[in-house]
């Protein structure tokens, strides 16, 4: 690892709720990697154009599981000792990818669909028979649809939550919470999803942990207990922190963008490519993919050493010039909105089908059933979380 003491610190801080510091667009036009000292301490490259956050996020030479080894640099104080799928390289990668793929499929989700609208809409006639006409629509809708949903897909007791929402609180966090808290937190889930797949094995039901768990029992399965798990944990964890910050900052972008918000209105038809760009604009963590160098390689004229630590930005790659038109402004009918907040290559979000549905739904139900919908409070108000690897607006006033 390089120590550069020229290393600027980072994450920079936002000074607004929505959009991320205005730095990132000076970076891109110095150069397109920029050095930084990242939480844990340890110094790394701030990846910040679109065509390199591509390249190192698809390129085989940067790697996820080297993140994990014993000295690499690392992002946050707390070590990542959970070997998810997302912490693997080829050709572990691909072999669990193919076989969680086999049951995590594009039909699975179209048949969640109805289940996302009625829910959606149950929480919504809920939200409608508030007596003052006002709510954080945070609690209201942007978290419990994902949590909910994700408990259907999986199998998880809905009723468990509570805990594992706070479990999952303290594993997202980067330095909002003490190490030892976010340890604790990991070893907890770990020990929870192990006893549902326990659970799952003497009673399987139609729900995706129950699939994983026969593929990890079947002859040719190759998928071990421990994969199963961490499988699990990540699926349960990514599965609604991502979306549930997402629908907040999607909503707060609609209705601070009322011209936007009126084409939508207009046009319902324009909304799934209305989600592509706000996930382009406002994702829900632009920072953290972290990869390490397994080679010596040269960047953009920019030497970078093999062990180092590369932290691609999708949400800078999402805003550079050089890639879209007026990349700033939010455009719901703008055409091939190709961002990076899934990431590229081999890691490509794997929920980012039940995502899409999830945000399409939710905010085609909420502007349509709410017309007159606006924000209840100053946008400089809204609290944006921060300290976390996933984060969007913690509370989220509304009135209509
Ligand atoms: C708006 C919502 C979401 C966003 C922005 C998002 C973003 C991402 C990104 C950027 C990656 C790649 C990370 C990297 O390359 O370092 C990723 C991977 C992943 N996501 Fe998502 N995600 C979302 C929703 C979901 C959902 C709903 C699920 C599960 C139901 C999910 C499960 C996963 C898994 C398992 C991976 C690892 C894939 C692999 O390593 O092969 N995500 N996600």
């Amino acid at each position: 690892m390089t120590d550069q003491p020229e290393a600027v610190d980072f994450p920079f801080e936002r000074t607004s709720p929505l959009h991320p510091c205005p730095h990132y667009a000076r970076l891109r036009e110095e150069a397109a990697l920029t050095a930084v000292r990242m939480p844990s301490g340890d110094t790394g490259q701030l990846v910040t154009r679109y065509e390199e956050v591509r390249l190192v996020l698809s390129d085989p030479r940067f790697s996820r599981a080297a993140t994990m080894e014993d000295g690499a640099p690392r992002y946050g104080p707390a070590p990542q000792k959970f070997k998810t799928l997302l912490n693997m390289d080829d050709p572990e990668h691909s072999r669990v990818r193919r076989l969680v793929s086999r049951e995590f499929t594009v039909r699975r989700v179209a048949a969640l669909r109805p289940r996302i609208q009625e829910y959606t809409d149950s929480l919504l006639d809920q939200m409608a028979a508030l007596p003052g006409r006002e709510t954080d629509l945070v609690q209201a809708l942007a978290f419990p649809l994902p949590v909910q949903m994700i408990c259907e897909l999986l199998g998880v007791p809905y009723e468990d939550r509570e805990q594992f929402a706070a479990w999952s609180d303290s594993f997202m966090a980067i330095t909002a919470r003490p190490v030892e808290e976010i340890l604790a937190a990991q070893r907890a889930l770990y020990v929870y999803l192990s006893g549902l797949v326990a659970d799952k094995r003497l009673h399987p039901g139609a729900d995706l942990l129950s699939a994983l768990t026969q593929i990890s029992d079947s002859d040719d399965g190759r998928l071990s207990e421990e994969e199963l798990i961490f499988l699990g944990v990540s699926l349960l964890l990514a599965g609604h922190e991502t979306t549930a910050n997402q629908i907040g900052n999607s909503v707060l972008a609609l209705l601070t963008h009322p011209d936007q918000l009126d084409i939508l209105r207009k046009e319902p038809e324009l909304i799934p490519n209305a989600v592509e760009e706000l996930l382009r604009l406002f994702p829900p963590g632009d920072e953290t993919l972290l990869r390490i160098a397994l080679e010596d390689v040269v960047i953009d004229g920019t030497p970078v050493r093999a062990g180092e630590a590369l932290l691609p930005s999708p949400g800078s790659a999402n805003r550079d010039e050089r890639h879209f038109e007026q990349a700033e402004v939010l455009d719901v009918r703008r055409a091939h909105v190709d961002h990076m907040t899934f990431g590229q290559g081999a890691h490509y979000c794997l929920g980012s089908g039940l995502a899409r549905a999830e945000l399409q739904i939710a905010i085609e139900t909420l502007i349509r059933r709410f017309p007159t919908l606006r924000l209840n409070a100053p946008l400089e108000s809204i609290p944006r979380q921060t300290g976390r690897l996933v984060h969007g607006v913690g509370r989220l006033p509304v009135a209509w």
